[in-house]
């Protein structure tokens, strides 16, 4: 007989923390977090800590296919997207706006280490990691709940979140054109065999979504990757693209977010044990060229 993998036996530690994680996620996963929200001790006073997730029981398949239908949620359109839901703290609450835009994304966030170091880097900006692997996708939610309610005396880690989606469909239904200052690439997974190059998230088609969604002139895209191999396919299509040109070795140097990349992710770390290789490429959304009639 076949078993039931753990995460669905309801005898399964698995089980019994996801269902736990679960309902805490579903109370406080769109509130604003503040001293009201704080978990009560068993003695009825609040506490003030709440335990970080455990990435262990977040297990789930190393990839998910990017062409199939997840069944995934998007707005009809950027103006369609409630951001509220997402950052309660940035909500004006007597013009029911939002005071600030997501203008930095991470796509493909993991497990949202990128996040969690920009956070306090750029108290300006809404941060937003997109990530198409469902428990991976908790794990961050939960994990920001957790920062959120333990830091919430110093309103940290407000400016980031993270969503369920699939970068390589939906980018344009929640960007305006022009709304980001910045996308990471972090580690993207490599798609070793040639017929699997199509499922890479740098293509040219891609790239131009990209160069919509990137601030005209100023807005950067980041890449960093262990495989060569990926490293030369994303320069390649990035140099090729006519709205993007390379930042050069001394920009890199001097850029805080290069610095910040290149270890907070959790593929960075876990090169950096194995003291792999990591490969950077950075490159600006240049100005559309005129259009001479
Ligand atoms: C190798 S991991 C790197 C994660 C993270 N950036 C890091 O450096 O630790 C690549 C991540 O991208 C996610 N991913 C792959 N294709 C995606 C897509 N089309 N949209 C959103 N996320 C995607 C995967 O689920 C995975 O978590």
């Amino acid at each position: 007989m076949k078993t039931k993998p753990l995460s669905q036996d309801p005898g399964s530690k698995r089980y019994a923390y996801r269902v736990n994680k679960e309902e805490n996620r579903k109370e406080l996963k769109h509130v604003k977090i503040d001293e009201t929200t704080l978990p009560k001790k068993s003695n009825g006073k609040k506490s003030s800590l709440m335990e970080l997730p455990k990435k262990r029981f977040y297990r789930q398949r190393a990839h998910s296919n990017p062409f199939s239908d997840h069944q995934l949620e998007y707005p009809k359109s950027p103006s369609d997207m409630d951001w509220s839901r997402l950052y309660p703290y940035y909500k004006d609450e007597s013009t029911g706006k939002m005071t600030n835009k997501v203008t930095i994304a991470d796509i493909g966030c993991g497990f949202g280490g990128l996040l969690i170091d920009l956070s306090p880097k750029f108290p300006q900006d809404l941060i937003l990691g997109m990530e198409i692997r469902v428990q991976v996708t908790n794990y961050v939610e939960d994990r920001i709940i957790a920062l959120r309610n333990n830091n919430v005396t110093k309103q940290g880690y407000q400016n980031i979140n993270v969503l369920r989606g699939n970068a390589m469909k939906f980018l344009p239904n929640f960007f305006e054109k022009g709304q980001l200052n910045k996308m990471f690439f972090c580690f993207p997974d490599p798609h070793f065999k040639q017929r699997k190059h199509k499922a890479r998230i740098v293509t040219t088609t891609l790239l131009s979504e990209y160069a919509y969604v990137l601030k005209e002139g100023e807005g950067v895209v980041y890449t960093i990757t262990d495989v060569e191999d990926l490293h030369l396919w994303m320069v390649k299509h990035l140099e090729a693209h006519p709205l993007f040109e390379r930042l050069d070795e001394e920009w890199e140097k001097n850029d805080e977010c290069v610095q910040i990349m290149r270890n907070a992710t959790e593929e960075g770390k876990k090169v950096e044990r194995k003291k792999g290789a990591k490969y950077i490429a950075c490159f600006r959304r240049i100005s559309n060229p005129e259009i001479i009639i």
